[in-house]
């Protein structure tokens, strides 16, 4: 009977390793959430990525790099922008897509001229490129339209009665998915925001970084990016605070600003800052579908002011995208 196998230490690696070999893919933590790797160089490896995920061939996949110099191999030219950009975020949470080289087989990029490249910052992940000492794709590790895995249980549960080697790494330290930034278009554009925000990348470029809005943005420059909609396996919705007392006992909250609500058996309790936020989301998501309830209600994320911008308004902003896509009602009024 096959089945999932979670290990951690270096011997996960080791196994890991002699699997990426044989073009099976595995899944491994890294700081944002667990990605499904294979080997990017192996276009029958990376077909069985797409397969495993049930994942259109029309959205292209992340690969992940040790560093600089692998990521220079797999474009056709590694420009100002990523050299500084890379210098300033990597290992982190931006992928930076950039024109492709030859050696990027077409099933990774879904046929598309550009490639998104990215360098994790998980020891495991590291460790594991390096010891495979070739670049591995990484679309997050679940079934595609599934909420992203932030723990190796998660991994395990999307992909139950799979042979699939799991690296557990433990939770997820941003907790969601990774900044997409394309250098390929005149001005750089944020494809998929994220923990490291436009404000953060323009400063390193000196230059205003723009954001496509999905989902009116319209531009089909990624096809994974817009209308795409991560649905939990019961139906998520957005509540004001007053609404949360409402809640019966079929509805799973999702609460960040209320210490204990006192209606509702079935809850989680979020930080009020957005990165503590957004570390414990996905779990929360994960938990509300490992519960008996029908229905799951999330607190309407705070308002802020977007004239004034603080640290924290990207961030907020990265998240609201994730729930626009994760709920059945807009995440605010004011996007
Ligand atoms: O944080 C992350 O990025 C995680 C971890 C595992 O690294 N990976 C991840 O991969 O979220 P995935 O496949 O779930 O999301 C990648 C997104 C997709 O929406 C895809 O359409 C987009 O990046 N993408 C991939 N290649 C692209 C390209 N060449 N041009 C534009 N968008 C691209
Ligand atoms: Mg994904």
């Amino acid at each position: 009977m096959s089945m999932t196998e979670i290990l951690e230490g270096p011997e996960a690696i080791v196994a890991a390793v002699a699997r990426l070999g044989l073009g099976e893919p595995i899944a491994f933590p890294t700081e944002t959430v667990y990605g499904l790797g294979a080997d990017a160089m192996d276009a029958d490896a990376v077909e069985r990525v797409f397969a495993l995920k049930g994942r259109p061939a029309s959205n292209p996949l992340i690969v992940h790099v040790s560093g600089a110099s692998m990521a220079e191999d797999l474009v056709d030219q590694w420009t100002d922008d990523a050299n500084k950009l890379s210098e300033a975020f990597w290992p982190g949470a931006l992928t930076l897509v950039l024109n492709k080289s030859e050696l990027v087989p077409d099933v990774v990029t879904a046929g598309g001229s550009t490639v998104a490249l990215r360098c994790p910052a998980h020891p495991i992940a590291l460790g594991l490129i390096e010891a495979y000492g070739k670049p591995i794709v990484g679309p997050s590790a679940n079934p595609s339209g599934w909420i992203s895995p932030t723990t190796a249980d998660h991994v395990a549960r999307g992909f139950d009665g799979h042979d699939l080697l799991i690296l557990d790494g433990g939770s997820c330290r941003a907790g969601i998915e990774s900044t997409v930034l394309d250098l390929t278009s005149d001005r750089p554009t944020i494809l998929r925001p994220g923990i490291i925000s436009h404000l953060q990348i323009g400063r390193v470029l000196d230059q205003d970084i723009q954001i496509v809005e999905p989902p009116s943005g319209g531009i089909a420059k990624s096809p994974g990016l817009l209308g795409a909609h991560y649905q939990p396996s019961i139906p998520a919705m957005l509540k004001a605070t007053e609404e949360l007392n409402h809640a019966d006992d079929g509805v799973y909250l999702i609460a960040w600003s209320l210490k204990s609500p006192e209606n509702s058996k079935q809850s989680t309790t979020l930080p009020h800052d957005p990165v503590g936020y957004a570390r414990g989301l996905y779990n929360a998501l994960h938990q509300a579908e490992l519960s008996e309830c029908s229905t799951i209600w999330i607190e309407r994320p705070p308002e802020f002011d977007d004239t004034h911008p603080t640290d924290n308004t990207p961030i907020w902003h990265a998240i609201r995208e994730r729930l626009s896509r994760i709920c059945q009602t807009s995440p605010s009024s004011n996007p």
